[in-house]
């Protein structure tokens, strides 16, 4: 009777140490949301990419998976295990809006930290800012699909790939491209050509040894890494780490996507299907008018410039129609003075039913002042007549 309770209690707990060990995932796209842990940028669209950054400039954007991964295997003594090897696949694009230019860049992280708030976007690519790069205390390997050359990092050219830790310092870099397996030659590859491409970073916990792979897509992984580099696994992750991406914009508008993810411990990372991908959107509207706008623009602005040369016409109609003339008498007779306009609508616009009489010097009309309804006569003298009393 006592070993039921007992034994269901060893099926949970065994149950519930599968559940917590994820090892290995594949997303071939990214449709249903893949549940990741989104920050800053970062969206993942209706048709199942992982957008980094969304094309406006000077912001980060970050995507881990959920759930940490446990890098160091309990062992029995209860004591910890060395870290274990890591092997990732993943398909990105860059799309700028400039063919040969564009923001920083994007990278594959395995951090003690999914929290990257204080990290700067532009150069920093969202890992690291002034005050803590390089810090040992940042926990993070990187490998960096970098787009710019910064000086103070000492970058070595506006395409390449490096493996960074725990600041933007590459340990190792080269240029983007691959060897070709046939002949072993190097191919350039771009990473600013619109064009998605597929990288694979390899840890091999036993050697102590990062290497990372690009190929285009209808390549499949080359033998020989882009680069390998010592790196101590051990004294960047502790027990735990977020594996995931990390991305930033600086002035140029781009957008930095994640076609595809495969991860795995202890083992390589599960193929991706590239023909079941997302299409990388090629395009980016970013400060370049729409369409619509390109057509209304125009017509709008017709509009408003005829619109306001109407409105400076009828001012302009308006102020002579009742333009006051000072003459030099009424200077010296000082303040007791009518306003044309007053004087134009007691007199109906000096109309001929209003005339009474045409004197020497001008005609003169029967009125009836605006407000106070006073009788008046008023004398039109003409501005052209220069002789007699005004
Ligand atoms: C990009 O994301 C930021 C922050 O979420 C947002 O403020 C901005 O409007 C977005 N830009 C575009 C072009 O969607
Ligand atoms: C590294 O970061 C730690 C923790 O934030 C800090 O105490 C230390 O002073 C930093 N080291 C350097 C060289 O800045
Ligand atoms: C590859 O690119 C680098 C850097 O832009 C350049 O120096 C080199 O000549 C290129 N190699 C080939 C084979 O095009
Ligand atoms: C971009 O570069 C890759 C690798 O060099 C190449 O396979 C692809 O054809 C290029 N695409 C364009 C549109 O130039
Ligand atoms: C890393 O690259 C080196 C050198 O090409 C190779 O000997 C090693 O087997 C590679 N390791 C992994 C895990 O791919
Ligand atoms: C790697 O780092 C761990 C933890 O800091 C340290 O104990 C070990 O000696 C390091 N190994 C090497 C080869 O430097
Ligand atoms: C890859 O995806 C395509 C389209 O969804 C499918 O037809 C094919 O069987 C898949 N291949 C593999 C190896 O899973």
């Amino acid at each position: 009777m006592q070993s039921l309770p007992l034994s269901l209690f060893l099926i949970l707990e065994s149950f519930h140490l599968a559940a917590s060990a994820v090892d290995q995932f594949t997303f071939d796209g990214f449709a249903g949301g893949g549940n990741l842990k989104l920050d800053g940028t970062a969206v993942v669209t209706p048709d199942g990419l992982l957008m980094l950054t969304n094309g406006t400039t000077l912001l980060k954007g970050h995507a881990f998976y959920p759930s940490p991964l446990r890098f160091h295997e309990a062992t029995k003594g209860g004591g910890s295990s060395p870290v274990r090897s890591l092997s990732t696949a993943f398909v990105f694009g860059i799309v700028s809006e400039y063919a040969d230019l564009s923001s920083p860049g994007l990278a594959f992280v395995v951090a003690k930290s999914g929290d990257f708030s204080t990290a700067l976007q532009s150069q920093y690519m969202g890992l690291a800012n002034a005050r803590n790069n390089g810090n040992a205390s940042n926990h993070f390997l990187a490998v960096e699909l970098d787009t710019i050359v910064n000086a103070e990092f000492g970058d070595m050219s506006d395409n390449h790939v490096g493996i960074d830790v725990d600041g933007l310092a590459s340990v190792a870099a080269d240029n983007a491209g691959y060897y070709d397996d046939r002949t072993g030659a190097f191919r350039n590859m771009s990473l600013l050509n619109r064009t998605a491409a597929r990288v694979w970073v390899d840890f091999d916990a036993r050697a102590s040894l990062v290497n990372v792979t690009m190929a285009p897509l209808e390549v499949p992984k080359p033998k020989t890494p882009l680069l390998s580099a010592a790196v101590n696994l051990s004294a960047v992750i502790e027990d735990e780490a977020y594996v995931g991406f990390s991305s930033s914009t600086g002035v140029v508008a781009s957008r930095h996507y994640v076609l595809a993810w495969s991860f795995k411990m202890d083992g390589p990372a599960p193929s991706l299907n590239v023909s079941k991908l997302p299409a990388l959107p090629v395009t980016i509207a970013v400060r370049t008018p729409s369409n619509i706008l390109k057509i209304l623009l125009p017509i709008a602005s017709a509009t408003l410039v005829s619109a306001m040369a109407i409105a400076v016409f009828m001012i302009h109609r308006r102020r002579r129609k009742y333009a006051e003339l000072k003459e030099d008498w009424e200077v010296a007779f000082g303040p007791h003075r009518f306003s044309y306009k007053d004087l134009f609508h007691a007199t109906d616009g000096f109309s001929d039913e209003r005339l009474l009489g045409l004197g020497g010097f001008g005609r003169v009309y029967k009125g009836v002042l605006p407000v106070s309804r006073v009788e008046i006569a008023v004398k039109k003298v003409s501005h052209e007549s220069r002789q007699g009393i005004k």
